[in-house]
């Protein structure tokens, strides 16, 4: 089982990678499109590194969801701490598939959000994270 967490931690860790570095070049591209006219060398620029990492974010999810699972069923790990885990979760996976959807809209130029709104949208990973670590290494209910 240790080989597995450990695998489980690294493929988490890989993922969050990018959950926090794709919505700070969110937050970037939107103050080159709110400081420079039209499709910019820089917005281009951008956009194909937004592509690119969010089409390595996916392999890395279901990695890490999948040692995870079999973690769970396989151990037969219980108690409230692992539904509230899989609450906030489902959180991420929603995250992860909006991120994707505002990587659509900066591609086709209907990006929507000012840098500020990303700024914020960009903490939401990091909060999730402190509460799973201390929901699945403390485990206080
Ligand atoms: C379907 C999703 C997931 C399931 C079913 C799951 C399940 C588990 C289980 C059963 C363990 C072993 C707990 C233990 O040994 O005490 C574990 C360990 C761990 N999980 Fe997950 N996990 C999932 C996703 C995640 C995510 C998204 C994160 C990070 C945000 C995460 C972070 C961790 C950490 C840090 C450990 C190591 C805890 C320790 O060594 O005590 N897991 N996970």
């Amino acid at each position: 089982m240790l080989w597995l967490k450990s695998f489980h931690i690294i493929f988490v860790t890989s993922w969050f990678a990018g959950l926090f570095y794709l919505p700070r070049i969110f937050v970037n591209h939107a103050m080159v499109l709110e400081t420079q006219s039209g499709d910019s060398v820089a917005s281009t620029q951008l956009k194909l590194m937004e592509r690119k990492l969010y089409r390595f974010m996916l392999p890395l999810a279901i990695l890490a969801l999948g040692s995870g699972i079999w973690l769970w069923r396989g151990y037969g790990f219980t108690g409230g701490w692992i539904h509230a885990k899989l609450t906030l979760v489902a959180l991420l996976i929603a995250y992860h598939f909006y991120c994707g959807k505002l990587v659509k809209d900066f591609h086709l130029n209907q990006n929507t959000h000012g840098h500020i709104w990303y700024r914020w949208f960009n903490e939401l990973p990091v909060l999730v994270l402190t509460a799973v670590v201390i929901l699945v290494v403390v485990k206080p209910f």
